[in-house]
């Protein structure tokens, strides 16, 4: 499975903040905010990733994040021009996707619980149909809301509905089959101008082929949108990481556990940040395998 991380749009709402940068290279606690999707990415088991962004700011994520060899990932580029919709991810990344199954992942969703790294990977095995994350929300008239079997699957879905059918919100986090970039191209922009996800995750409903996974209420998810979801990310983040001295979202880490990467290219990585504790911490983990 191929991986993508949405990670452009205007940041509208964080202006002036998103004025000269991009929203995803704005700090959650420690690390950047397009940290965490890719953490979410890796701890899927996914390798192989595309990043879109707009012309203005790919430069500067390339800057951050190299080829991804230092991950032991491999890392490619794309301008996504204008912010035309999510669904567009599927046509810039056509030719990196190659007929593979893909999970689209947007650049300022946040995702953290237990066992989320087993439930990733599950998901990562998908090979036909669609599967999608939910979330229970206070407000979902603001998001796209799904109507929900008992098997998981899903009878339908509403965008900003009025009279929302349940509490379960659609979250930044997307598994397709190969399908996708063929059903990106079937569906028309919306009257705001956009490839509408919703218009994509319709398709596999009317088909019967969407899946979803609901995160219950023991998990986290946090997007990075506004003032106050930014700084209440950033405080969450610190919470959990100074009470427990381990860390969130930490996507040299997760490289190493995963196998992606050995002690040798880790303690490179420590010594790069060896002035910041969070180069001490990545020297801490070595030394903590070793004991
Ligand atoms: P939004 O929060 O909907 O849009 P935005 O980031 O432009 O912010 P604002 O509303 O403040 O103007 O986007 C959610 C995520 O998806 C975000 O990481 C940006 C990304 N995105 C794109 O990269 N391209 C797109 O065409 C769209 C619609 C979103």
């Amino acid at each position: 499975m191929k991986g993508i991380v949405l990670a452009g749009g205007h940041g509208t709402r964080l202006a002036p903040l998103t004025d000269a940068v991009s929203k995803q290279l704005l700090p959650v606690y420690d690390k950047p905010v397009i940290h965490y999707p890719l953490a979410t990415l890796l701890l899927a088991g996914i390798r192989d990733v595309v990043i879109i962004s707009t012309p203005r700011d790919l430069p500067l994520i390339r800057n951050l994040l190299g080829s991804g060899e230092q991950l032991g990932i491999r890392i490619t580029y794309r301008e996504q021009v204008r912010p035309e919709g999510i669904g567009q991810a599927f046509l810039i990344a056509e030719d990196d996707i190659e007929g593979s199954p893909v999970c689209l992942i947007l650049g300022d969703n946040f995702f953290y619980g237990h066992e989320l790294s087993n439930m990733l990977q599950k998901s990562a095995k998908l090979q036909r149909g669609a599967n999608v994350y939910a979330y229970q929300v206070a407000d979902p008239e603001r998001y796209g809301v799904l109507e929900i079997d008992p098997q998981g699957r899903a009878i339908c879905i509403e965008e900003k509905p009025n009279r929302p059918k349940s509490n379960w919100a659609v979250t930044g986090l997307y598994f397709y089959d190969e399908t996708v970039v063929s059903v990106a191209k079937s569906i028309r922009p919306s009257t705001r101008g956009e490839l509408e996800i919703t218009d994509i995750n319709r398709h596999y409903i009317d088909k019967g082929e969407l899946t979803v996974t609901r995160l219950g209420r023991g998990f986290a998810w946090l997007d990075t949108g506004t003032f106050d979801s930014l700084l209440d990310a950033s405080l969450f983040v610190k919470t959990i990481e100074v009470r427990q001295g381990t860390k969130i979202s930490c996507i040299e880490e997760i490289a190493f556990r995963q196998g992606f990467i050995d002690e040798r290219q880790l303690l490179a990585l420590a010594e790069k940040y060896r002035n910041s504790r969070y180069g001490q911490y990545l020297g801490s983990l070595i030394s903590s395998e070793l004991s």
